[in-house]
């Protein structure tokens, strides 16, 4: 963190009372912390403070009532390495998703050439509110990252999730940021990745399909592009979205949309690494009309679909190729069978724990093993981190 320029927008939520710890933890770490509040956030914690603690004046109006100087949110924006809105309301986040710019934070928001974080808190009915799902989805569109808001005893007295990260958490989350973002380089990689899960139809309403939600994919593309690789996400169907300038997107249903979009970006890319939960067998047949219920019973003829890790790597040349595997049991020989017979130069092994490894779940327990069978197990930890870890691992190996 040391001399990086830290905007610290503030906007009106209780949590902004925890901003004085945070503004500490990172002048301590060496960064320069300007705060930026929101008109309301003033009710909540107090400017002298955070002066005091940051050592720099502290934001609030686009113009001094007293003085009349005018405060430039350009300036502002320009100064800074990024900004960090922490705690954001749902207010501020609608606002910033619809781009409007009524206060001194907005205005800067728009005016940043810098990357933006946003540590949402709130009440937990206000967190799932649709809308603010849809306006928190909006700005990761824009290309903000999203410190998602933690569960716990919100000021309300409800419990829930809500609850703004704790400056700790920020600090490190901030301190990683900086680690990891790079520009491209005449090093950057081209990585195609896939990621999420595919459907394979059985009639017009249905269809086969499992419980992966595409988090891992969407975290490895994220991290591959703070490295300032280019990378091709092929993506079965997600909650999420990406957007940077060095990423194409290719959504997919089916593994054979999926096999096709890996054979049309496969000459492009230099590495491959195959996260999606691909569905081994496909019904017979797709019915053209809505499958009736009459029998008590009912067989369904499956195929089998074909291996795209498996393709990918008997056509690698000189790419490397990355495999998982999800277990449930004998994890560790299974891994090691499909990176034998599949000829891979990695697998990562993940193991299946109800929402804490594997499908679905915001945390993963990974085992990375080379192409020569090495281990490197690594902690429960963040599919963010466990992502950069992946790629960190890439990097050191090609
Ligand atoms: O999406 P999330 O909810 O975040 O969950 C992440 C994940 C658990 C889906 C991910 O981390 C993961 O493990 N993905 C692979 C899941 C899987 O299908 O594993 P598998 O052991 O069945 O397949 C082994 C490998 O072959 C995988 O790289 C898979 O992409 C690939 N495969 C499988 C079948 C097929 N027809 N073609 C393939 O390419």
């Amino acid at each position: 963190m040391l001399g990086k320029r830290v905007l610290l927008g503030i906007t009106g939520g209780i949590a902004a009372y925890k901003i004085p710890f945070l503004v500490r933890i990172l002048k301590k770490q060496g960064a320069e912390v300007r705060c930026l509040l929101s008109p309301s956030a003033i009710d909540f914690v107090s400017p002298l403070v955070l002066a005091t603690l940051s050592k720099e004046q502290v934001y609030f109006e686009f113009w001094d009532k007293k003085t009349g100087k005018w405060t430039n949110h350009v300036e502002l924006a320009l100064w800074a390495d990024v900004m960090l809105i922490a705690p954001a309301t749902a207010n501020s986040i609608a606002k910033m998703a619809y781009g409007l710019s009524d206060n001194l934070l907005l205005a800067t928001y728009l005016s940043l050439k810098c990357p933006c974080i946003v540590a949402p808190a709130m009440d937990l009915d206000m967190y799932k509110h649709p809308s603010v799902e849809r306006n928190l989805a909006q700005l990761q569109m824009d290309g903000v990252s999203i410190i998602p808001a933690t569960f716990g005893e919100l000021a309300s007295g409800l419990e829930g999730q809500g609850r703004m990260e704790e400056p700790e958490a920020i600090a490190e989350y901030l301190s990683s940021f900086f680690r990891d973002v790079k520009t491209t380089n005449s090093a950057s990689k081209r990585i195609l990745i896939t990621a999420g899960p595919t459907r394979e139809p059985l009639d017009p309403v249905r269809f086969i399909s499992n419980h992966s939600s595409g988090k891992m994919g969407y975290a490895l593309a994220q991290a591959a592009l703070n490295k300032g690789h280019e990378v091709v996400l092929i993506t079965g169907p997600t909650a999420y979205t990406l957007s940077h300038p060095n990423l194409k997107i290719f959504p997919i249903e089916t593994a054979s949309q999926l096999l096709e979009a890996v054979k049309a970006n496969w000459n492009w890319a230099s590495h491959g690494i195959f996260s999606a939960a691909v569905a081994d067998y496909r019904p017979k047949e797709t019915l053209v009309n809505k499958l009736k219920k009459h029998a008590d019973q009912m067989r369904l003829e499956l195929v089998k679909n074909e291996d795209i890790l498996l393709w990918a790597s008997e056509n690698k040349s000189d790419k490397i190729v990355v495999g998982f595997a999800l277990e449930t049991n004998n994890s560790e020989e299974n891994a090691l069978i499909k990176l034998r017979t599949k000829k891979l130069d990695l697998i990562v092994l993940n193991e299946q724990h109800n929402g804490i490894s594997g499908f679905g779940s915001e945390t993963n327990k990974i085992t990375i093993f080379d192409k020569d069978e090495r281990k490197t197990e690594m902690p429960l930890q963040s599919k963010r981190d466990a992502a950069f870890a992946i790629i960190q691992h890439l990097d050191k190996i090609s």
